[in-house]
């Protein structure tokens, strides 16, 4: 099946880049690649688009769409977490903008028979990138009932955890848990009737999130690359970042609030002893959302924010 086109907020992000012929920029998420076409049209005739995504399908699709630009773009199957080994071993010493357009892609959803989603009926895996290890099915199956309430705790924020975690185990010892339908029907049976009825989205909806956040690592490797983004961004260069729940943006505004900061000394020292400087600056002082109209024609938006920063 063909690649669908799922980016999110395009006009905004092109405007935020501020590209301009010449330059270098890096798409981290190329996922079905719209992005990346918009960008690299911006920066020809002699500028260079990075592209990188831990799926090999994106990848390839990539690959296919972008071939018309083929010298002006370099394509990584690489955890974005890598753009600073990426960088170095191209001898590049600093890039004019990133894009991050975090979470799975509409293509993982709906044709990559990997279990993203709960509507759909595919083996547990979740594994964006098909060369690791630990699968959805794994933790389903394996992991201790704490260790899946905490999951579907802390990456879901989902309060019936531990009810849930509890109804998973028991089935778990009739029949290994194996598709995506399965375990759905397992946490609706699992979470009050009454409760599932008042809420706004489908009682799987948070549990998948946590799985495929704990399968894919997701916020540890947001977290180690924000660390590093001033040190990949040139002068004026900006980083735009669209994340999808508030345990990625919480991430994203932290990381860009300590950099605004710079110094971490405690107020009470007479004087700064700890020597960082603010490194980069917010664009706008909120996350941008999209319009209403996007919203309206692609519903996977609704919970979008864009945040947009630059190097000082
Ligand atoms: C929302 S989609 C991107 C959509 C894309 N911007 C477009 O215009 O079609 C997210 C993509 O990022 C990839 N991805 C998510 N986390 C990643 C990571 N840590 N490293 C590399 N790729 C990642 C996923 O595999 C997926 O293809």
């Amino acid at each position: 099946m063909g690649f669908e086109h799922t980016s999110v907020m395009p006009q905004e992000v092109q405007e935020h880049q501020n590209l301009k012929p010449g330059h270098i920029c890096v798409d981290c998420t190329l996922g079905g690649a719209g992005h990346a076409f918009s960008t690299i049209r911006a920066i020809l005739p002699d500028g260079l688009l990075i592209g990188i995504d831990q799926d090999a399908d994106a990848i390839r699709h990539a690959t296919d769409l972008l071939h018309p630009f083929k010298d002006q773009v370099r394509l990584f199957h690489s955890n974005f977490s890598d753009l600073p080994r990426i960088l170095s071993a191209m001898g590049i010493t600093g890039v004019n903008a990133i894009v991050l357009d975090l979470g799975f892609s509409l293509n993982q959803l709906k044709n990559s028979n990997r279990g993203f989603s709960f509507n759909q009926n595919e083996p547990l895996d979740m594994r964006m990138d098909i060369r690791n290890h630990l699968t959805a099915f794994e933790i389903v199956n394996s992991f201790s009932e704490s260790e899946l309430t905490d999951i579907f705790f802390k990456y879901g924020e989902e309060k019936f955890s531990r009810r849930i975690a509890r109804k998973i185990v028991e089935e778990r010892i009739k029949t290994p848990i194996r598709t995506s339908m399965a375990l759905s029907q397992i946490i609706t049976g699992a979470v009050p009737k009454k409760s599932a009825a008042k809420q706004r989205i489908h009682p799987s909806t948070r549990v998948f999130q946590a799985l495929r956040i704990a399968v894919n690592n997701e916020l540890d490797r947001l977290e180690n690359f924000m660390a590093a983004v001033p040190s990949l961004l040139l002068e004026n260069g900006r980083l735009c970042v669209i994340s999808f729940h508030s345990l990625e943006d919480r991430i994203v505004k932290q990381a860009l609030r300590r950099f605004e900061n710079g110094c971490t000394c405690p107020k009470t020292l007479p004087e700064c002893l700890c020597g960082f400087v603010p490194r980069m600056k917010s664009v706008f002082r909120r996350a941008l959302v999209p319009s209403k109209q996007e919203i309206e024609s692609n519903p996977m938006a609704r919970s979008a924010k864009l945040r947009v920063a630059q190097k000082i």
